[in-house]
């Protein structure tokens, strides 16, 4: 990431021991295949230390606490801040306090945020709460918020995706980006790193934006139809990364995405557990709100033969930290005694001669 130093507001490249950054962009043949896409690439942000495109956030914004001798970073988070935030400040000695919806967290990633030394403190409320209180704990104990809409180093980092983007395209934009949103930081940093390599002059314009998500917490989707102020609710999917009723970053998603003439889609939690499962299919494990862009080029998918162009998915999130999430439809697992008698092993192959010949049939 800090290859891009020349258009950050610092270089962090001696101060931050993780590699974060230089994710790839993939063709997955098979993907495209069954989509009747022929010009579909997957960002995998599910790269970084902790597994998720926060990993960017947190390394600039580890650099700027330990620049100012601050010993303690807090932040508010649905899960994977939180993560990635554990794993950064536990690489450079620095003390974490993570605040998390009791209700809302995955009993796998707050097990995860712990295995790092991290402080959890589970608010009995949504995030909207957990969000405010770790903003009074930063004001009332002086410690450094890695908060998004508070610190602005967050979408600083974020944007380098966009490079990244453009340099693997071959100094090109594509025309479409899928990215799941939530507080809306991720595609609001898109939208700026695009537009900044437009003003260095070496891209002509702004890929078409399009904001993902989850049909029970959609406010900024509904916003940007209806032109108005979203409306604050409780949110209601279990894609937990984008669980967001009242976004931080809202303001500014909604921007970018009308300066790049995108829009916003929505997709229901079965359809993201079908992105899942697709994806597994192609050997990738994705949690459900970083496969959410996919979910949505699935249902796009007309529109996107149509159109032609090359459409790049932002795949924000590991399937690897919650198990709860993997597909589970078609494995089989067979327990044997050493000195299995033939007949057993006969039941093994028939599953293999059986997987064998529907293992390509897919779904959409
Ligand atoms: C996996 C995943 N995808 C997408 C998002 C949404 O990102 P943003 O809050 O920047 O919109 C999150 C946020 O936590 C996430 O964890």
């Amino acid at each position: 990431m800090w290859r891009w130093s020349d258009l950050l507001p610092f270089d962090g490249s001696a101060d931050y021991p993780l590699p974060v950054g230089g994710t790839p962009l993939l063709v997955a043949a098979r993907l495209n295949e069954w989509l009747g896409l022929k010009s579909l690439w997957l960002k995998d942000e599910s790269r970084g230390p902790s597994g998720s495109n926060k990993d960017r956030a947190t390394a600039i914004t580890i650099v700027d606490a330990r620049r100012k001798s601050m010993a303690v970073i807090a932040c508010a988070s649905t899960g994977n801040v939180a993560s990635s935030l554990a794993v950064g400040a536990a690489a450079v000695g620095l003390t974490a306090v993570l605040f998390v919806s009791r209700d809302g967290v995955s009993p796998q990633k707050e097990r995860f945020m712990r295995a790092f030394g991290a402080t959890v403190v589970k608010v009995r409320g949504t995030y909207e709460d957990a969000y405010r209180l770790s903003e009074a704990a930063c004001r009332t104990f002086g410690w450094y918020s890695r908060n998004t809409g508070i610190n602005p180093l967050t979408v600083q980092g974020k944007k380098t995706v966009a490079f990244e983007i453009w340099e693997q395209l071959g100094r090109q934009v594509p025309d479409h980006v899928f990215v799941p949103v939530g507080d809306g930081v991720t595609i609001a940093a898109l939208g700026l790193g695009f537009d900044e390599l437009v003003r260095c002059g070496v891209a002509d314009r702004i890929p078409r934006l399009i904001g993902v998500q989850a049909d029970g917490a959609a406010p900024l989707a509904a916003a940007y139809r209806s032109g108005e102020q979203w409306k604050a609710g409780v949110a209601n999917t279990y894609a937990d990364g984008i669980s967001v009723g009242d976004p931080q970053f809202g303001t500014e998603a909604l921007v970018a995405v009308r300066k790049s003439r995108g829009e916003f889609v929505t997709v229901t939690d079965n359809q993201m557990r079908h992105a899942v499962a697709l994806l597994a299919k192609c050997g990738m494990l994705f949690e459900p709100a970083g496969a959410a862009s996919v979910a949505a080029i699935i249902r796009a998918r007309a529109m996107l033969i149509d159109s032609g162009g090359r459409t790049v998915a932002l795949l924000t999130g590991a399937g690897l930290k919650d198990p709860r999430w993997w597909p589970d439809e078609r494995g089989a697992t067979f327990e044997v005694s050493p000195d299995a008698e033939l007949s057993a092993l006969e039941a093994i192959g028939a599953r293999v001669r059986q997987r064998m010949t529907t293992n390509h049939v897919v779904s959409l």
